[in-house]
């Protein structure tokens, strides 16, 4: 019996985490646990809730929302309070507020008391913002994955048409305006916010095919398991 670790798998948007980490956990037996997916359940439920215009003026408004809050992976799909919400917390209405949901300090220590049980027999591959930094500081493998913005915009935009087709889609140009933004908002925030731990091994994936970053970080994984 090998023991179990923790490979924690930070980086912006779109520079393949969920990718890298769903493919790297199918590979060691271990389950991926995408946190993205977390901070937009509850950006979905707030404004299920018709909150989302209150909680910009009064934070607190978010509160008694967290107390009710269930989610629940199974395979590739995500439950918000027992309902299938993986398509529509994909939706663009969600992505525009979830950087201002994630700032919010509740918002922030409720999952990651959520995410720490959920890595508590550890043998997960969990990616986010701050797994490696805040969640799991003491993950025995950290990676920071980077790439250049106008190459994980036309990713994005590559994913978004092979799903809904061209029509209607935002430019790459708007894509990657979009992103640079929310990466922004992301570092810049008070609590938590977007940054390389010290330890982590830091991947720029702008010129690596997936197989290619799949590869280093599973490399990586089998080396410390046996370390
Ligand atoms: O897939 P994409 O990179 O577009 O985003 P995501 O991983 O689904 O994360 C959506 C947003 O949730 C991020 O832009 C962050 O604002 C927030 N987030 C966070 O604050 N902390 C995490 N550990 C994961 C996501
Ligand atoms: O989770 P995150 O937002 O960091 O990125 P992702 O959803 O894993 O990756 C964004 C898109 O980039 C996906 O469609 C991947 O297939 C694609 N991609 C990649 O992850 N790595 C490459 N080397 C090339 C493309």
């Amino acid at each position: 019996q090998k023991r179990k670790i923790i490979v924690a798998i930070d980086g912006p948007a779109a520079s393949g985490k969920s990718t890298t980490a769903r493919k790297v956990s199918g590979m060691l037996g271990y389950t991926y646990i995408d946190t993205g997916a977390m901070f937009r359940c509850v950006t979905l439920k707030a404004a299920r809730e018709g909150l989302l215009e209150k909680v910009h003026r009064e934070p607190v408004v978010i509160e008694p929302l967290l107390s009710s809050l269930t989610i629940e992976f199974d395979r590739d799909r995500v439950f918000l309070d027992g309902s299938d919400v993986t398509d529509a917390i994909r939706d663009n209405g969600v992505s525009r507020e979830v950087s201002f949901i994630s700032s919010l300090k509740p918002v922030r220590d409720r999952l990651k008391e959520m995410q720490r049980r959920m890595g508590d027999e550890r043998g997960v591959v969990m990616d986010g913002r701050d797994i490696g930094t805040v969640v799991f500081p003491d993950a025995e493998l950290k990676i920071f994955l980077v790439a250049d913005p106008a190459e994980r915009a036309r990713r994005r935009y590559a994913e978004l048409e092979s799903k809904h087709g061209a029509e209607g889609l935002p430019s790459p140009d708007e894509l990657e305006q979009e992103i640079i933004q929310r990466d922004r908002d992301d570092r810049g925030r008070t609590h938590a916010p977007l940054r390389k731990h010290e330890d982590a091994v830091e991947l720029d994936t702008s010129a690596l095919s997936i197989e290619e970053q799949v590869d280093m970080v599973y490399r990586l994984a089998m080396e410390r398991i046996s370390a």
